[in-house]
């Protein structure tokens, strides 16, 4: 299948079947989850990948029970830091430094100028922005599934304090912000799985400027 053909294949999934996806398929969506771009290359969020099914049962009690958090091979969590710090900020350097063989010194002006824009807004600011990182993240994700042609199931449907609180992530310095079961459609009861895809026409949609 070409990339349209599978992006035309995936569909928010509605209910799935126990399967559990091959290792080497959820390291893939992982890989390339890793690779997204992120502003600054910052990358201000984790991505929790939980398999541990009465964990899952609890998440989706906080999920309005939708079925596919506990169902689904994997449930991937996509959490933000909660604020960014100077301790983020180094680490960033430290990995850049590492990675090109340079001394962390000549990361002095790219710290300057990151510290200058991230240390000066709100906690708030920043988590609302690292969030937006995510969301970059979750398209990434979903494409990757796809193209692996396993199933993915998009969620802003959940109470995060709930849970931030199961997962203990404020502790962590995190807050979650998206939830992504990753399985296997259960196309005999999903009656979701065989609608058409309802998408604005291209020339509702595109705004072509010559
Ligand atoms: C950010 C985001 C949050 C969503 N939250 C939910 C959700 O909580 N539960 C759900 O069943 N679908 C959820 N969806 C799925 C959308 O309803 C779905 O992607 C949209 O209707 C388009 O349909 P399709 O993805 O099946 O093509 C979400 C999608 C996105 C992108």
């Amino acid at each position: 299948m070409q990339l349209i053909e599978k992006l035309n294949w995936r569909y928010a999934t509605k209910t799935m079947k126990t399967d559990r996806v091959p290792q080497s398929k959820i390291d893939n969506i992982i890989h390339a989850i890793r690779l997204t771009a992120s502003s600054y290359g910052l990358q201000p969020y984790k991505l929790l990948v939980i398999e541990n099914k009465e964990l899952r049962e609890a998440l989706k009690g906080a999920a309005y029970n939708q079925s596919q958090v506990a169902d689904a091979s994997h449930l991937f969590v996509f959490a933000a830091y909660d604020n960014i710090t100077e301790f983020h900020i180094d680490n960033y350097m430290a990995l850049h430094a590492e990675v090109k063989g340079i001394d962390v010194a000549h990361m002095a002006p790219f710290k300057q100028m990151l510290a200058g824009s991230l240390l000066a807004r709100t906690a708030e600011q920043n988590f609302n922005w690292a969030s937006r990182q995510v969301y970059i993240a979750l398209g990434t994700a979903l494409i990757a599934a796809a193209a692996e042609e396993v199933d993915a199931t998009p969620m802003e449907g959940f109470n995060p304090s709930k849970v931030d609180e199961v997962l203990n992530l404020k502790e962590q310095g995190l807050r979650s912000v998206l939830l992504l079961p990753i399985g296997y459609r259960d196309a005999a009861n999903d009656k979701t799985a065989h609608a058409p895809k309802v998408r604005k026409k291209h020339a509702d949609f595109v705004v072509e400027v010559k």
